[in-house]
C-alpha cells in the first residue's frame, strides 16, 4: 500500500461529500444560499456520532454534569445582559470599487473582488468605506407585530439558555459546585466572511458546557477541562501532530473571559480554532442577576453566599466533523489500483460494518448475507451491498470510511465462517458467522489510533 502524498484540500474534502452524500450545498435548486449547507445520509450518521459521544463523556460517564435543552429564542433581555446586543459585532468595511464587504480585522486574509486579486486597500483602486459595527445576531419577530416590542433574537451561542437556568437546574439537580451543564444545540450568527465549507457557518450546532465552581478554584478547573477536551479530540483519533492548544493574548480575549484558550487543528486552511476553553469568571451569574433581578448564586450549607466561577468549553459539531474528515482522508495506490479512504475512528464511522455476499446471485450466499444483515442492523448502522463487482464494493464502503466488511463466500457454506476485511490494514481473518456480533463489538470498544499518526 502506497500513500499518494498529496496534502488534502478543502476542495478535496467538500467534493468527497457532495459525492458520497454526506453534505450538500442548502437549497441548490434555488442556486443555494451563502454557507448554508444539509446534511445527507453519511452527514447524519456521522453527525449523530460525535454528538453522542461529546454526551457520553460530557454527561453519561460523569457523576458532576447534568443535561439542558434551552430554547433558540429567549427573551431578548438575555442578549441586553449578556453584552450581546451592545458587543457581539465585528468591524466591517464596505469597498466602493469592488462591492464586496470584508471584516476591518481580517483584511490581511481577505481578497479584492478585482482581478488580480489583492488585499483589500492594496491597490490604488480600492475605496474603503471607514469601519463599522455590525451585530451578528440575526434577529426576528415574535408573534403578529413587527415593531420594536416584538423583536427578538436567533441564539448566538447555546451558553445563555445555560446561565439563565442556573437557579432551576441547582435546585433540582442535587448538585452542588463544582457542577456542570451541557447543552448541544444550533446557534445562529450572521458572520460577515462566513466559508471554507462547514467551518465558519452562519447556522451551526454547539456542544458547550458551563462548569460552575468556587471562585478560589477557578484557575484549577480551567486548566482541567483544558487538558480533557483534548484529550477527548485525541480519543475521536485525530492525529497529535494535527492539534495545538494556544492561549489567548489579553487583547483577544472576549469581555466576558478571564483566561482563553482555543484548541486548534490544523485544517487545510492553517491553524484554526477547533474549541474554546474560556474561564468566564462570575461575569455572566452576575450580568444577569442584575438584569432579571434574580439571584444566581450559591448559599453554602453554612450559609456563605457566593458567584460561582464558569469554566467552559465550547465547540461546534461542524468544526469536528471538517477536522475529522480532513484527518482521515487518505488516497493510496493498493496494487495497481487507487484507493480514497476515510480512516475514521470506528465509533465515529458513519457505517460500521458492510455485509457483502461475494456472488449475489448464489442462493446460499445471498439468504446468510441477509440474514447477518437483518441480526447486525438491530444493533448498529450496517449496510449490506449485492450490487457490483466485490472490489469496487469494498472502495464505496473504505470511502464512507467503513471499518470493517463481512463477506460472505463459497467457505461459507462449507463451514459457516466469514470473512472479515480491516479497512486501514487489509488483512483479512474468517470469523464464524454466529460470532459476528459479539465480534463486531468488541472490536467497536477497542482503543483505536489512526494508522497515519506520525
Ligand atoms: N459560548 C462561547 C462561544 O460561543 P465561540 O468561540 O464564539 O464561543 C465556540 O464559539 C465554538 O463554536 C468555536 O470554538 C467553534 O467550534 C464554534 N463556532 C463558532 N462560530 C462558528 C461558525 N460560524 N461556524 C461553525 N462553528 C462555529
Amino acid at each position: 500500500m502506497a500513500e499518494t502524498a498529496q496534502p488534502v484540500t478543502m476542495d478535496t474534502i467538500v467534493s468527497l461529500c457532495r459525492r458520497r452524500g454526506f453534505v450538500f450545498p442548502s437549497s441548490e435548486i434555488y442556486g443555494g444560499l451563502g454557507s448554508t449547507y444539509d446534511y445527507g445520509h453519511y452527514g447524519v450518521l456521522t453527525k449523530n456520532n460525535i454528538r453522542s459521544l461529546w454526551f457520553r463523556a460530557m454527561v453519561q460517564e460523569r457523576d458532576d454534569i447534568v443535561a439542558l435543552d434551552s430554547a433558540i429564542i429567549l427573551n431578548p433581555s438575555v442578549w441586553e445582559a449578556s453584552g450581546h446586543v451592545a458587543g457581539f459585532t465585528d468591524p466591517l468595511v464596505d469597498c466602493r470599487t469592488c462591492k464586496l464587504r470584508f471584516r476591518a480585522d481580517k483584511l490581511e486574509d481577505a481578497s479584492c473582488g478585482r482581478k488580480p486579486s489583492k488585499r483589500p486597500g492594496e491597490t490604488p483602486d480600492c475605496d474603503l468605506t471607514e469601519p463599522r459595527q455590525f451585530n451578528l445576531m440575526f434577529e426576528t419577530h415574535v408573534g403578529a407585530l413587527q415593531d420594536e416590542s416584538s423583536a427578538a433574537y436567533l441564539r448566538p451561542e447555546t451558553a445563555q439558555g445555560i446561565f439563565i437556568n442556573f437557579k432551576n437546574v441547582s435546585q433540582l439537580a442535587r448538585r452542588k459546585p463544582p457542577f456542570g451543564i451541557a447543552q448541544v444545540g444550533k446557534s445562529f450568527r450572521n458572520e460577515i466572511t462566513p466559508g471554507n465549507f462547514l467551518f465558519r457557518v452562519r447556522e451551526f450546532e454547539q456542544m458547550e458546557m458551563e462548569f460552575f465552581v468556587p471562585p478560589a478554584d477557578a484557575t484549577t478547573w480551567f486548566e482541567y477541562w483544558l487538558d480533557q477536551r483534548l484529550g477527548w479530540h485525541r480519543s475521536l483519533g485525530l492525529r497529535d501532530e494535527n492539534l495545538r492548544v494556544r492561549k489567548h493574548d489579553e487583547a483577544e480575549r472576549s469581555h466576558y473571559s478571564t483566561a482563553t484558550s482555543d484548541i486548534e487543528y490544523l485544517y487545510p486552511i492553517g491553524w484554526q480554532e477547533l474549541e474554546g476553553v474560556a474561564n468566564r469568571g462570575e461575569f455572566d451569574l452576575t450580568q444577569h442577576t442584575q438584569h432579571s433581578g434574580t439571584k444566581l448564586e450559591w448559599i453554602d450549607p453554612d450559609g456563605n453566599r457566593y458567584t460561582p466561577h464558569v469554566i467552559e468549553p465550547a465547540v461546534s459539531i461542524e468544526r469536528i466533523f471538517v477536522a475529522l474528515l480532513c484527518d482521515a482522508y487518505h488516497e493510496e495506490v493498493v496494487g495497481d489500483r487507487q484507493r480514497v479512504v476515510l480512516r475514521l475512528h470506528p465509533q465515529v464511522a458513519p457505517v460500521k460494518a458492510a455485509i457483502l455476499p461475494l456472488i449475489p446471485r448464489d442462493e446460499g450466499m445471498a439468504s446468510r448475507a441477509r440474514a447477518l444483515y437483518e441480526e447486525l442492523r438491530r444493533h448498529h448502522i450496517v449496510e449490506h451491498d449485492d450490487s457490483g463487482q466485490i472490489g469496487r464494493r469494498y472502495r464505496r464502503q473504505d470511502e464512507i470510511g467503513t471499518p470493517w466488511a463481512f463477506t460472505v463466500d463459497e467457505q461459507t457454506l462449507e463451514d459457516e465462517t466469514v470473512t472479515v476485511r480491516d479497512r486501514d490494514s487489509l488483512a483479512q481473518e474468517r470469523l464464524p458467522i454466529g460470532g459476528v456480533r459479539g465480534w463486531l463489538e468488541d472490536a467497536l470498544e477497542r482503543d483505536w489510533a489512526s494508522p497515519s499518526s506520525d
